[in-house]
């Protein structure tokens, strides 16, 4: 019986395998690379992210080359060595040690290396620490103000807060302990808002444990840490919305503890500025919904979150464990609540009773916290389930709705989370 020559070697099937699974791995890192994420680092927005991005480029295209040259020599001295016909003898091929100008040469280099990569580093890090903000002009309560502008950033379990002195210059010394600090003109929470295209420098700072302050695509991360006052800075190019995550572990909901920047035109800011220097004020015509829902804010939730106009004059922290729960003054000029993670707004631009409802009505459900049953003398981490009834939830939602003006259209499009 005549046979016929394979020619051609079949594929093995384990070679098979491992080129299904190489394409399946591609296939999932590829799928990481969404191109509108919202907490790109590639794509920078400012010109500090700018500078780090500058910087990113250059070392990925060193450890590139680097790599290339190291594994391909690696994969070409196996081949150039490989025994080509093995006949069983025990034979060692040629063993070969020292070379001098090899030893010098790849310790020379990469040292070489290095030190361009340090002097890129530091000068990078030196242009993104210094702060060179302009004071600018903000209509205070109808008075010009120069302003040099710094915001004070809050990290807490788990939610940023934002707060704005206009009047003062503020440091470390003027503002003293984290956890007491003095009355600001503007506070809110979950959102910073910030002028386009002005460098705005922070203080960043912590009143439980270390968080850490990171919008990607304006500037790298910043540790919040309770007792200092780290400096910072933010600048937007363009007017929008810049997505930030809390980026340092720090407890059961460190994943939801979201922020963002909305960057607005000099009229647009101040526009914000001249609303949120409002205090809540009852208004003629209020419904009984939101008049109830007051009384009932009054009753439930004042000794824990301070509204202006309302509880401002008594108001002496809250007894959870950072003695401070966000201001509601201008609840519904945030588009999110929950520490970002929930949108006050629908789709369609209607006010989201629904979330708003379900927070009030079981928060623990929608954000891990160490709120509820605890045993004597721990403070809350987070904010506890009160045990509303459905009708007093209505009445809050409804008084929620009337603290601070509705957002622009494009603001509540642009902040929509997920
Ligand atoms: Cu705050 Cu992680």
């Amino acid at each position: 019986m005549k046979t016929i020559p394979k020619r051609v070697k079949p594929v093995s099937k384990s070679a098979r395998r491992s080129l299904l699974g190489l394409i399946a791995l591609v296939g999932l890192v590829a799928a990481g690379c969404a191109s509108d994420a919202e907490l790109d680092t590639l794509q920078p927005q400012s010109d500090t992210a700018r500078e780090i991005d500058d910087l990113l480029d250059i070392v990925l295209v060193i450890a590139g080359v680097i790599l290339v040259l190291v594994v391909g020599g690696v994969a070409w001295l196996a081949l150039k060595n490989r025994v080509k016909n093995y006949d069983g003898d025990d034979e060692f091929p040629e063993q070969i040690t020292h070379n001098n100008t090899l030893e010098i040469g790849w310790t020379i280099g990469p040292a070489l290396i290095l030190v361009v990569v340090a002097v890129l580093t530091l000068t990078t890090h030196i242009a993104i620490n210094d702060t060179e903000a302009n004071a600018l002009e903000v209509d205070v309560a109808g008075e010009s103000t120069s302003w040099e502008p710094k915001v004070v950033v809050v990290g807490h379990q788990w939610w940023w807060e934002f707060r704005y002195y206009f009047s003062e210059d503020v440091d470390g010394d003027m503002l003293g302990d984290p956890r007491n600090l003095p009355p600001a003109d503007i506070v809110t929470s979950g959102q910073m808002i910030i002028p386009t295209g002005e460098e705005i420098e922070l203080l960043v700072t912590s009143r439980d444990v270390i968080h850490s302050f990171w919008i990607p695509a304006l500037n790298g991360k910043r540790d919040a840490r309770p007792g200092f006052y780290a400096p910072w800075k933010i600048e937007a190019d363009n007017p929008g919305v810049y997505f930030g995550q809390c980026t340092e572990f720090c407890g059961l909901s460190h994943s939801r503890m979201r922020m963002q920047v909305v960057a607005m035109d000099g009229g647009d800011f101040q526009g914000w500025v001249d609303q949120q220097m409002q205090p809540s004020v009852e208004r003629a015509g209020e419904s009984e919904a939101v008049a109830n829902g007051r009384a009932a804010f009054a009753a439930n939730c004042s000794s824990c979150h301070r509204v202006t106009g309302l509880n401002d004059d008594t108001y002496d922290g809250a007894p959870v464990e950072s003695n401070a729960a966000p201001d509601l003054t201008h609840f519904a000029s945030r588009t999110t609540f929950a520490g970002g993670l929930l949108n006050t707004y629908n789709e369609d631009g209607s006010f989201n009773r629904n979330d708003v409802s379900a927070w009030l009505r079981a928060p623990e459900e929608i954000k891990d916290n160490a709120a509820n049953n605890l045993p004597d003398g721990v403070l809350p981490r987070g904010m506890p389930n009160l045990g509303l009834s459905e009708r007093t939830i209505s009445d809050l939602v409804a008084y929620l709705e009337s603290l601070g003006e509705r957002p622009g259209d494009w603001v509540i499009a642009a902040t929509e989370v997920e």
